[in-house]
């Protein structure tokens, strides 16, 4: 696949001595949509800033559109669409001036249809005229997202797209980035929801103190670190597991009540395992009276990695 963003041994040393990129080598492709998880404090905003030129790298090299951009960043830039994680608009402009305004930045001409087609899709249509200090923040957080399309852009940054977004217009934002997925645009967003990253992603990578730790195919990543628990609670409570089910990685808890598993491989080996540890169980004589069994999610997939990095 064609790469659209090339990151090589990039660091960032802010001027108090902060170390808030170590060495980031990644490559984004094109029509991707790449989601980038990490704690506070992990880099994400200052990885979009490097790329989007409002920070300065300290060493490594960007390539975007095959263009050097400490070199040749004009070129890339004018492709290249971001919406912020501040808010940083001019407050006092009406919303359709704001969002013209932004297309016209970055040299494309006038295009009220596209603008109209924007501000429609992103329910702004209705406010087009209001100063944007008067709107929520829901809606403000709507017309960085409106000024980032205005311009057409071929690689769209999304720093917390949907943070403070409430619920409906949160899918209502995924319907826009699937859109423009098909559309072609590659997509890097940041979230916090990790849900949003599970939904929308093809790829997701994992930031921790300026390092990325792990990137993979979303359903890779659940494949193969994603776990099976299940919680069989017992008819009575044993003292200790029987032998024929040793071999599973099974666990008794709360006093011998509940027999827990905890394992597979996320790709159907725990379902297959905890059908046949019942079987096992009745074949004992061993009875249960109820079956709690859920898969592991992209969260705690990110947790256990955030957990076994602080550990280690
Ligand atoms: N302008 C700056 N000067 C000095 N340090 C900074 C500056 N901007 C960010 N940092 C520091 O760099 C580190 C990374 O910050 P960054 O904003 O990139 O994190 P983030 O992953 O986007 O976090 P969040 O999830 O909170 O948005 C943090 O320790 C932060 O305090
Ligand atoms: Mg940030």
């Amino acid at each position: 696949m064609e790469p659209i963003l090339e990151l090589d041994g990039l660091s960032k040393v802010y001027s108090g001595g902060l170390k808030a990129l170590d060495d980031v080598n990644l490559t984004i492709r094109k029509g991707e949509i790449f989601a980038l998880l990490g704690p506070n404090g992990a880099g994400k905003t200052t990885l979009i800033g490097a790329v989007c030129g409002m920070v300065t790298p300290t060493s490594g090299t960007i390539r975007a559109f095959g263009h050097d951009m400490a070199k040749d960043w004009r070129k890339a830039r004018a492709r290249i669409g971001l919406v912020p994680q501040e808010l940083s608009t001019d407050m006092f402009e009406p919303v359709m001036r704001a969002v013209s305004y932004s297309r016209g930045l970055f040299g494309l001409a006038p295009d009220k249809d596209r603008i109209e087609e924007v501000l429609r899709s992103l329910s702004l249509w209705d406010k087009r005229d209001e100063r944007i200090m008067a709107l929520s923040g829901g809606m403000k957080r709507r017309v960085l997202i409106a000024k980032a399309l205005a311009h057409e852009p071929d690689l769209l940054f999304l720093d917390e797209p949907t943070a403070g977004v409430d619920v409906e217009l949160r899918k209502g934002m995924w319907r826009i980035i699937d859109e423009m997925r098909s559309r072609g645009v590659t997509i890097i967003l940041t979230t916090h929801y990790i849900e949003e990253a599970e939904e929308m992603a093809d790829r997701v990578g994992i930031i921790r103190g300026g390092k990325i730790v792990m990137v993979d195919e979303k359903d890779a990543m659940m494949a193969r670190l994603g776990r099976t628990e299940a919680h069989i609670a017992l008819a009575a409570p044993l003292s200790q597991i029987p032998p024929s089910i040793a071999r599973y990685p099974v666990e008794l808890e709360q006093n011998g009540s509940s027999l827990c598993y905890r394992g597979g491989d996320g790709a159907g080996k725990g379902k297959q395992d905890v059908a046949a540890l019942t079987k096992a169980l009745l074949a004992e004589g061993i009875d249960y009276t109820g079956i709690d069994i859920r898969e592991s999610s992209l969260e705690d997939i990110f947790v256990s990695l955030l957990g076994e990095e602080e550990a280690g």
